[in-house]
């Protein structure tokens, strides 16, 4: 098993940051169209930037552990940070080996956290 894998299964049999974040100034839902699968996302912000990121949903291992990651890398992050992140950020977040089919899953969170600056 590549190291890739065992990262993306340990936050999707212990996802961080999942939960409902008490105070939050942004509620997002994000749907993957071609699945179904929901996430909802929680974000505090301070002066323009993250301040704290909470989610709640229902994927498969991918979109869960995209998700986990991201709670955990976009804390003081502004538009631009989040921009310049981009999907390639979130490939390689999670190991640097997706293809192309799960590119939406990948991206379920990142997709839903860039309507927070919307
Ligand atoms: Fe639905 Fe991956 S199969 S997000």
């Amino acid at each position: 098993m590549s190291d890739y894998k065992e990262i993306i299964i340990d936050h999707y049999k212990n996802p961080r940051n999942m939960g409902e974040l008490a105070g939050a100034d942004k509620i997002i839902d994000e749907a993957n169209s071609s699945c179904g699968d929901l996430i909802k996302i929680y974000v505090k912000m301070v002066d323009g930037k993250i301040k704290d990121m909470k989610w709640q949903g229902i994927g498969c291992a991918i979109s869960t552990a995209g998700a986990s990651m991201l709670s955990e890398k976009v804390t003081g992050m502004d538009k631009g940070d989040l921009n310049k992140f981009g999907e390639a950020g979130v490939v390689e977040m999670l190991g640097g080996e997706i293809n192309a089919g799960r590119m939406k899953c990948a991206t379920l969170a990142y997709r839903g956290l860039l309507k927070v600056f919307n």
